[in-house]
Parts: structure tokens; sequence; C-alpha cells
């Protein structure tokens, strides 16, 4: 039956409930070395959307998770004070086009596309896109998702693969503002599928005991690369970014990292 269902989107509508409540929660942190405040002192304001577990979630009303640890790292490696906000996606390119968002780091994607309008750090993360399904669909690649309807959270690569494989204004494309969005829909029936990054799903799939879905890489799906993103032109502190970065690929603070959240 569908009971199971029910009790699944009930645990996982709760759980993203309980994450969505947090959203437009900011956090200062970092240097703290107590002189001054004086010209050198900018607090550089990070935006994210911090509804993409383990990459970046509310925990209370702190912003925690894997991107907030490297971009700490980062800006203490490198010697510049950061403050996060939770701006969510969307808002966090308008930010950086405004200037209120001096950088991103969000799970963002290494894009040609994105390449034109920002410029983005050294790589610190691959990823590839997965397809969320229930356990007994018979679906083994996206093109045979054809006609059904498809979950993405709008304007992220997860959409893109779906509009690359099924065109533009395919009709069974669902856009969301965010991830958990897509997945609470999957969950009560409401899409036949999501497509998002590996570490997501799979961290949903950890979460959720009933597992009664699967997870199912297609072969065209390219892999990704993250970085940490800024306006365009902004290489004082992309400078500085791929400073920190170098340094902490160099001393072993990513791989730390790296192991606290997704093991060896
Ligand atoms: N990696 C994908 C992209 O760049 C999805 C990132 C979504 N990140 C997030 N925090 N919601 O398009």
């Amino acid at each position: 039956g569908k009971k199971w269902l029910a009790t699944l989107a009930l645990t996982v509508g709760v759980g993203l409930m309980v994450s969505a409540c947090g959203s437009g929660g900011q956090q200062a942190s970092g240097g703290g070395s107590g002189s001054g405040a004086g010209a050198g002192d900018k607090v550089f304001v990070v935006g994210t959307d911090a509804a993409y577990p383990p990459f970046e979630k509310m925990e209370g009303d702190k912003i925690t998770g894997f991107d907030i640890e490297v971009v700490q790292a980062v800006a203490d490696a490198a010697g510049f004070k950061i403050e996060v906000k939770n701006t969510g996606w969307d808002p966090l390119f308008d930010g950086l086009d405004k200037g209120n968002v001096d950088l991103g780091i969000s799970a963002v994607t290494i894009t040609e596309e994105r390449k034109q309008k920002y410029d983005f750090s050294d790589s610190y993360f691959d990823a590839n896109q997965l397809i969320l399904l229930p356990e007994d669909s018979p679906v083994t690649k996206l093109a045979e998702l054809k006609g059904k309807k498809i979950g993405v959270q709008s304007a992220t690569t997860g959409e893109q693969v779906v509009k690359k494989a099924f065109g533009d204004t395919y009709e069974g494309l669902k856009g969301y503002d965010d991830t958990p969005s897509a997945v609470d829909d999957f969950f009560i029936g409401r899409v036949d599928a999501v497509v998002a990054d590996n570490a997501v799903l799979q961290d949903y799939a950890k979460k959720v005991k009933d597992k009664k879905f699967k997870l199912v890489k297609d072969d065209t799906f390219e892999v990704e690369h993250y970085g940490i993103i800024v306006k365009k032109g902004n290489t004082e502190l992309l400078n500085k970014i791929n400073q920190g970065l170098k340094t902490i690929k160099e001393n072993g603070k990513l791989k730390e990292i790296n192991d606290k959240y997704f093991g060896q």
C-alpha cells in the first residue's frame, strides 16, 4: 500500500520543515584578533542556500555543513574575516550582482555559463548528478523518464541535465526554489523523480530509515566541480580565496573536513 509513503513523507517533511524554519540566519566568525576595527578588518559576506545538507544547512539558528567549514578554513588560512548568510539560491547570485554578497559557497558547480557572469575559485569538491526514483522503478537512465514528472531545484545543474535530455520547455520539468521541496514532493508522489547532486541525495538516503527508493546514475552525467564564486573581476578576493584553498589542500585541512563528512 501507500502507507510507507505517507510515513516517509511525514518523516522527511517534518525534517525539512524544521530545517526550513531556520532560514534567514546569519552568523559571524573568524579572526577574533581583538585589534580595533580598522580599515583592514573588512568582514566579507558569504552567501549560501542553507537547505542543501550535508554541504549547508540550518541547525537551529546556525549555518553548518561541509561548505561552511571549508570557507571558514579558507578565510582563516588566507587571513580574512567572514560572515555567513543564508541567502537562498537565486538571491545568492543576485547578491553577488548587487554587491551585498562578496562570495558564495553553496555546492556551486563551475559551469561555462556561470563563468560568463562570475569568477570561480579553484575547485574544492567533485560531484555528479543522480536520479532519485521509487525503489521498484524499472528506470535505469534519464532518457527512460521521458513523459514523466521530474523535480529539480531551479537554475541548478540538475535542471540543466533534464533540459539537455528533454528540451528547455519540457512539460514534465518541475522547478523548485530549493532541493528539499523537490524531494518532499517526490515522497508524496507529486513528481516521479528528482535530479540533484549525488552527495545530497545520498545524505537523504542515509537519514530516511525506510529506504523504499533508489538512486540511479546516468552514464551521460558528467563530473562536476564545486567552486567558490565571486563577482566577475573581484580578483583581489579571488586570489585570497585561492591562496587559502591552496593552503588547506596542502596542509591536510580540506581532507580532514572531507573525511569528517564523507569518510575516508
Ligand atoms: N551543484 C548544483 C549546481 O551548481 C546544485 C547546487 C545547489 N546548491 C544549493 N545549496 N542549493 O547547480
